[in-house]
């Protein structure tokens, strides 16, 4: 059966000698149904021939970052936006070194730093090498950043000892790859996403610097996730992600009233939009004109969505919050996160360059007992990682 039927696999190929089976693993690949290009390190090209790996994927490998032709063909961005999965298979201890501290000085480097795919680690090392603290630590962080580690197996190794540090078979890896695990299939879940604009008169309104990205990359991961998705958006820019279904609206009202009649029977809320907390108390018929002097606003509170939610008879078992701050973040998003009875709070800080409007974020999540430090990265991968903690939490209410 293929099991990565139109899948693009990207396959870095770092200097170990376990590269002397990634032609078997790009064969395995194909044969699942995968369309696969490989990028290799200069240290992989002492291990194993690039002609090879070109004669067995079909397409010229991809090896130097500043390769002028290479560039005028797939270039680098390209490259990266194509795949849909990057495999790193062997990473070598000095690879994961290099991944867990964002360098961008090679090729391979680079597309991780650029790609939305889902990225998979197969370490290959010494069982010395990987029982080491600095590989340890260096592949936590590369899980904290949304990377998915495959094995490493326990072993006969290269170097004659045995023990843990053998990268995994390439049938293991294809299997992996192949397996999406879809925990919240049979669930439904109610996103809110963007700004709202809320109009002074029939050509102004007030909003807010969201892009609607961040709420857009969570209705996407929980729909990989296999969750049913209502993404209810303000007005943004973007297109539907595959598998979830959108109702576009304007207003934190008109917000407040769609979420509510899709609430029911929603095992999750999670209010990612950026809600104008007031409106101005009356929409001007025509266009203000200007006048001599100065122009008072006056403002309305606005619905709180979110508090609403957590509060309604039929509350969801999950219900998450995000909370843009520009400062003192762990303390209120602590305080929103009690005050609006919420099962988990995304804290992050705004201003100049920050999370609005950008495409990387880092985010500070807290349940009343748990606090996870995701780093800066990209809003997909941020987003993955994000569903992963709703997984823990709901587990952990038993449901
Ligand atoms: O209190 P604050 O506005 O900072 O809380 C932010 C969180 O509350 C976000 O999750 C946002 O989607 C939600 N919210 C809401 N309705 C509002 C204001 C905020 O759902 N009127």
């Amino acid at each position: 059966m293929t099991t990565l039927a139109d899948k693009n696999v990207l396959l870095g190929v770092t200097g170990g000698i376990a590269a002397y089976k990634t032609p078997e693993l790009v064969r395995r690949l194909r044969d699942a149904g995968a369309s696969v290009r490989v990028v290799m390190t200069p240290g992989a090209q002492a291990f194993i021939s690039p002609l090879t790996l070109q004669a067995v994927s079909g397409h010229r490998v991809h090896a130097d970052l500043l390769d002028a032709e290479a560039e005028a063909g797939m270039g680098h961005i390209e490259l990266a936006r194509w795949a849909d999965e990057l495999v790193i298979a062997p990473a070598t201890a000095h690879a994961i070194a290099r991944l867990a501290h964002g360098f961008a000085d090679d090729l391979l480097a680079t597309l991780v730093l650029a790609t939305e795919a889902r990225i998979w680690v197969a370490p290959a090392m010494n069982r010395v090498m990987w029982a080491s603290r600095p590989v340890l630590d260096n592949c936590q962080r590369l899980q904290t950043l949304g990377m998915r580690l495959l094995g490493p197996a326990s072993g006969s190794q290269a170097c004659g000892e045995v023990g843990e540090g053998r990268m995994l078979e390439p049938d293991e890896i294809v299997a992996a790859l192949g397996d999406h695990p879809r925990p919240f299939l049979g669930h439904r879940f109610v996103v809110t996403a963007g700004p709202t604009h809320e109009a002074l008169d029939p050509v102004r309104f007030l909003g807010n610097r969201s892009s609607g990205r961040m709420g857009f990359a969570v209705a996407e991961a929980l729909a990989a996730a296999g969750a049913d998705v209502d993404l209810v958006a303000g007005p943004v820019n973007l297109t539907t992600p595959p598998g979830v279904t959108r109702c576009d609206v304007l207003t934190a009202r008109d917000m407040h009233r769609e979420v509510m009649a899709r609430i029911e029977g929603a095992t999750g809320f999670i209010g990612v939009a950026a809600v104008a907390d007031y409106r101005p108390d009356s929409v001007a018929e025509h266009k203000i004109k200007k006048s001599e002097g100065e122009l008072a606003l006056r403002l309305v509170p606005n619905p709180d969505i979110l508090a609403d939610v957590a509060r309604h008879s039929a509350r969801p078992a999950l219900v998450m919050g995000f909370a843009a701050e520009t400062r003192d973040l762990a303390n209120a998003a602590r305080d929103k996160l009690a005050r609006k009875q919420l099962d988990l709070i995304a804290a992050n800080l705004v201003g100049e360059g920050l999370a609005f409007d950008c495409a990387d974020n880092a985010l500070e999540v807290f349940s009343a007992t748990g606090h996870w430090s995701l780093p800066e990265q990209p809003k997909a991968p941020l987003a993955r990682a994000l569903v992963e903690i709703m997984v823990d939490c709901m587990a952990s209410k038993g449901g």
